[in-house]
């Protein structure tokens, strides 16, 4: 059985100050929701330390935003792999669409980035998604698979078990126009067979795909039960607790 998730990307928000008290309150209301269901908090690199006490002994898991493409080295402003595990966390984001579209982020280099995070011991939340122009074009189904083909198809079957996919049309991200439960599913449906084609049957079923755009405590209940969509990846809906864990508790 794949685990259901539900996951904040923070994005660059919150103090430090802002984003401990944040943490600290849906710790505490983390358990309230399902067993089944597990959260995720992704704070800005500056608050992963804090924010990792923040949470201790609740359910709650860390992830970072990004990771670098390098060990370690001289690499100005970068953080690896090996550091983020060192904080505590678990996870990463990559490929967020934010991260493609202004900075440069390549389906070659997060091969790289999944290659080391993976080698940490860190699970990685790998996000795909067609923007707008790709979608009237009638290519949402082609780019999602090309991104998975590009990044996964370099991974093995046991590799794929430390692997979230997130689907987030770039159109429906901080937009507040939702992909409506049906369009979500097409695609979610579609990555899953992208992922059986390769890695056989069971690893698809097994892969947790995560939907991500405007969702919120009032569409994720629809959203959720789809049969191929295994929870959120939830930007804005994610600054406030309240909203966060409504949103995992439409399980
Ligand atoms: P919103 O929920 O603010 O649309 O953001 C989604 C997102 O990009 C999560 O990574």
């Amino acid at each position: 059985m794949r685990k259901k998730i539900v996951a904040g990307n923070w994005k660059m928000n919150t103090t430090v100050q802002e984003g401990v008290e944040l943490a600290k309150a849906v710790a505490e209301k983390a358990a309230q929701t399902p067993e089944n269901v597990g959260l995720i908090i992704a704070p800005p690199f500056t608050h992963l330390c804090c924010v990792a006490e923040a949470v201790e002994g609740s359910k709650v898991q860390l992830s970072a935003q990004n990771c670098a493409d390098h060990t370690s080295g001289a690499y100005t402003g970068e953080v690896s792999a090996a550091m983020l595990k060192s904080v505590g966390c678990q996870w990463t984001i990559l490929g967020h669409s934010e991260r493609r579209q202004y900075y440069g982020e390549t389906d070659e280099k997060l091969v790289e980035k999944t290659k080391l995070a993976l080698a940490q011991g860190l699970g990685v939340i790998l996000c795909v998604g067609e923007n707008l122009a790709q979608r009237e074009a009638g290519e949402h189904f082609t780019v999602c698979q090309e991104q998975i083909k590009n990044v996964l198809y370099n991974f093995t079957a046991e590799q794929m078990a430390n692997i979230i996919v997130a689907y987030e049309p770039v159109w429906a991200i901080g937009t507040g126009k939702t992909a409506t439960a049906e369009q979500a599913e097409e695609i979610h449906a579609c990555i899953r067979r992208t992922l059986a084609e390769k890695f056989g049957e069971q690893v698809a079923e097994d892969t947790t795909i995560l939907y991500g755009g405007s969702c919120k405590p009032s569409n994720a209940k629809e959203l959720f039960a789809q049969k191929d969509i295994d929870g959120g990846l939830i930007g804005g809906a994610a600054l406030k607790a309240d909203d966060f864990i409504a949103i995992a508790m439409s399980y």
